[in-house]
């Protein structure tokens, strides 16, 4: 009995490794801060492929993404701010990593068609860089002004629907997002709501847990 004990505790504890390391084998886990001092986004049940976190700064807006990236070839990021759930008429704040350093950008997406552009004044409102690339995530956090003179430049204070796309660069321009993702509620950049999804051990495999803790609590009790 006690061998068996024994191979079933060995056995659970086996499982519990391996569907912690699977969750997050292809990304990062979630901030700490979510929720609490700051707000969140990303896809984080289990690990994490892209997160975006956020806090408001008195005049600007605080933006911390990061991503997993697949190579280190040049390449972009960014997150869209819209109020129509599209990625049309989206205004755009991206990192883009050329030979491994990380440069932002503020540009727009047309309100018809599916076209970017990058703004008449990129860097305008933009601040605060900090930029990181290190075991294949890119971490990247700027300042972004609430408000801005060029109206494709989105004002921070009102609530929008929010995009996030990665992509490759040619020659130091964004080419088309291989990846995206977007919210399906309207974001306030002025409040910490964690929109990023659930802690480590993610839902199908909490089922399992359980299961395997109610067998063990009964043959323990044998
Ligand atoms: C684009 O979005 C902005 C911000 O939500 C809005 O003020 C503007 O009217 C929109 N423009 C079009 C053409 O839909």
């Amino acid at each position: 009995m006690t061998a068996i004990k024994t191979t079933y505790a060995v056995l659970v504890i086996c499982i519990l490794c391996l569907l912690i390391s699977v969750n997050l084998v292809n990304g990062f886990s979630k901030d700490s801060t979510c929720g609490g001092t700051h707000g969140c986004w990303g896809d984080c049940d289990g690990g994490c492929s892209f997160l975006l976190t956020w806090m408001s700064s008195g005049s600007g807006v605080s933006f911390k993404m990061k991503t997993s990236l697949s190579s280190n070839a040049d390449q972009w990021a960014g997150f869209g701010i819209s109020t129509s759930a599209s990625m049309q008429n989206a205004s755009v704040s991206s990192c883009l990593m050329t030979s491994g350093s990380l440069a932002p950008e503020n540009s727009y997406n047309a309100a018809s068609g599916n076209t970017n552009s990058v703004v008449s004044n990129p860097t305008d409102g933009l601040s605060g860089l900090s930029a990181d690339f290190t075991n294949s995530i890119m971490t990247c956090e700027l300042t972004r002004s609430n408000t801005n003179s060029d109206p494709e430049v989105f004002d921070l204070t009102t609530d929008y629907y929010i995009l996030f796309a990665k992509g490759t660069l040619s020659g130091g321009t964004k080419n088309q997002h291989t990846f995206t993702d977007k919210t399906n509620v309207l974001v306030s950049f002025q409040s910490t709501q964690d929109l990023a999804g659930s802690v480590p051990i993610i839902k199908p495999f909490t089922s399992i847990l359980i299961m395997l803790s109610v067998f063990q609590i009964v043959l323990f009790s044998m």
